[in-house]
């Protein structure tokens, strides 16, 4: 007979976000963007898995997520789906995949969801221009994280990769937005570029899980993008980044030493050799 699943081991579902939340634990949220490193992220043992639209800028090597397109972001989150096993897994939803109209969004969303076997989309913006969209998702069955914030697929409208909320009445709309996103069904909010005092009263005002990235402590829980906490992309070194790893110069080392030993005849020898 097959071992039962220990408690532990069973998949993470949204109804444990709330649960969380409830309890006071924190959320662990990295992202991941194919199947290898999905599985390393969920045996480190997060909670979540955002398969974030920053595939764009962190491994496509484009300068902002624009031209990220659902095909791209269903490749990946498709290759991250096989690789992990209890982690909730979420699909950024790309730029012009949900903006258009509510109809072309739970299309699209549902697209996303039948092709890739994740759970649950994340989608940019607020309750002003989000709410009857995030209400006709979770009608339709698709959980949804929001997010606001510095929301990077306006980037442009916004000038930039800016704060937000720093004025008092820009903190107030934040709350809005985030106590409307909750009304319309959102299961948790990422916030962006916040300052923490902001995120504090954002976090106290709604009763779904604040995921926080630059947003300070406060939040209910933490989100990073992965080459980024492993210093891979080594020139990018926001002021909320904290790396965990350099692993940029090791990478270019094992490389580089390898390189050597083929050169010189060094590789492969015996013990490699059939
Ligand atoms: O695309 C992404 O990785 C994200 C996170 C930064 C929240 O949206």
């Amino acid at each position: 007979m097959a071992d039962k699943p220990k408690p532990d081991d069973r998949p993470i579902t949204v109804r444990d976000f709330a649960e969380r939340k409830r309890k006071g634990e924190k959320l662990v949220v990295m992202t991941a963007y194919d199947a290898l490193f999905g599985r390393l992220v969920d045996e480190s043992g997060v909670d979540a898995i955002l398969v974030g639209d920053s595939v764009g800028t962190a491994v496509m090597g484009y300068t902002s997520t624009l031209p990220v397109t659902l095909d791209h972001m269903i490749y990946h989150a498709s290759a991250v789906r096989r690789g992990v096993k209890r982690a909730l897994i979420i699909i950024d939803m790309p730029f012009l995949s949900y903006q258009a109209s509510i109809e072309s969004a739970v299309l699209n969303c549902g697209r996303a969801i039948q092709e890739t076997g994740v759970t649950a989309v994340k989608v940019e913006g607020g309750s002003s221009e989000m709410l009857d969209t995030v209400h006709a998702l979770v009608r339709t069955g698709i959980p949804v994280m929001a997010h606001i914030g510095f929301t990077p697929q306006s980037v442009n409208t916004i000038g930039g990769a800016r704060v937000q909320g720093r004025e008092e009445e820009g903190a107030e709309r934040l709350i809005g937005e985030a106590k409307g996103l909750e009304e319309a069904g959102a299961f948790g909010i990422v916030l962006e570029l916040v300052p923490a005092p902001v995120s504090a009263r954002i976090t106290a005002a709604v009763g779904i899980p604040t995921i926080g990235i630059g947003a300070g402590l406060q939040c209910d829980g933490q989100v990073l993008v992965l080459p980024d906490v492993l210093g891979l992309n080594d020139t990018f070194k926001p002021k909320f980044l904290k790396r965990y790893a350099e692993m940029a110069p090791e990478v270019r080392s094992a490389i580089g030493s390898w390189a050597r030993d083929v050169r010189s005849g060094a590789y492969p020898d015996a013990e490699h050799s059939f």
